[in-house]
């Protein structure tokens, strides 16, 4: 193949948010790039794209991109291991405008290791570098392919090993999730872990795994020399991570009834699905105070008007200041 060389990555920041299934959709990911200056949050993924045995439609790509467009780019992230569908993905994802394609190497699902995609390419330096090079190739030069990698199967020696895998196979981003397929979403983390990779590859790096707070981000820039951060589970509890902004509670519960608010004007998701949603972010939520010493009582809230009610309450002093 010939060798595109690299292509300039179009973060506007050095902050991203992570990819999350089930999470990241537009609703969500709209609400978080536009509470936070592109300065700082550099960009976004979509949740993983599962790319299985033909090409997938525009209709279902345009989905995933959504319908609004921030100055902070945001990558669709591609899953599979069929060659030719992922080319063909990928060459269709940039024709709908995907301003970056992103490559996932990290999820433990049973279904992707099944399949042989994730995690599962771990294992297998070679098939690795050979789905980077296929993505870059059905890209051809227009956008940036980048790719996140957990630190391993089962253990991390072969950091350096599959980190350059990702860089021959012409990625323009290496993201490392520090923890390794094993240890799933274990509290502690390693980020020497990333060091290994930086100092493995000469593309840029993104660090990934285990930031708390704000002031982490840096932390992990200068602890470990990636360019780039990637914040995944304390962005669920806390929107405005990015920035390092405190919000009061009445505007972290107006984000929430924000959210509920687009999932059912956008999606048509029925109460009880909004209450779900939201739920799952209470259980990581720690801006504005609002959840204080009572997140069970929060998750215990089985009513989704119950749920609605306490929110708008919360959120009452700013819809009076409006
Ligand atoms: C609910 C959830 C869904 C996730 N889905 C994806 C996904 O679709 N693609 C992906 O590459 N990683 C996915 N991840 C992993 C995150 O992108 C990130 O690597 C991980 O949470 C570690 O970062 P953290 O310690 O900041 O949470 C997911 C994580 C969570 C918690």
């Amino acid at each position: 193949m010939d060798y595109l060389g690299p292509v300039e990555l179009p973060f506007t920041g050095p902050w991203l948010l992570a990819p999350m299934e089930g999470v990241t959709e537009p609703c969500f990911r709209d609400l978080v790039l536009a509470r936070n200056p592109s300065s700082q949050l550099g960009g976004a993924f979509t949740e993983f794209v599962r790319v299985v045995d033909h090409t997938l439609s525009r209709r279902v790509l345009r989905e995933h991109l959504g319908p609004r467009r921030f100055e902070a780019p945001v990558g669709l992230q591609l899953m599979g291991a069929n060659l030719d569908a992922l080319e063909s993905t990928a060459a269709r994802a940039v024709e709908v405008g995907a301003p970056l394609l992103d490559i996932n190497f990290g999820c433990p699902a049973k279904g992707a290791l099944r399949g042989c995609a994730g995690s599962a390419v771990l294992r297998d330096p070679p098939m690795l570098e050979r789905i980077v090079a296929t993505c870059v190739r059905g890209a051809a030069g227009a956008v940036p392919v980048t790719a996140k990698i957990r630190a391993g199967d089962d253990d991390s020696n072969r950091i350096e090993e599959i980190s350059r895998s990702v860089e021959n196979g012409g990625a323009d981003l290496l993201t490392i999730h520090c923890r390794t397929r094993q240890e799933h979403y274990c509290e502690e983390v390693d980020w020497s872990r990333i060091a290994r990779a930086v100092e493995a590859v000469s593309i840029p790096v993104c660090g990934n795994g285990g930031i708390k707070t704000h002031s982490d981000l840096e932390r992990m820039r200068i602890e470990t020399g990636c360019t780039h951060v990637m914040v995944g589970q304390a962005a669920l509890g806390d929107p405005w991570i990015f920035s390092g902004t405190t919000v009061e509670s009445a505007e972290a519960a107006h984000f929430l009834l924000e959210y509920a608010g687009l999932l059912a004007e956008r999606r048509g998701v029925s109460a009880r699905g909004r209450a779900g949603r939201i739920k799952q972010l209470l259980r990581h939520w720690t801006a504005g105070g609002l959840v204080g010493q009572d997140r069970r009582g929060w998750l215990a809230e089985v009513e989704a008007e119950g749920l609605f009610e306490r929110l708008n309450e919360m959120a009452r002093p700013l819809s009076r200041s409006d």
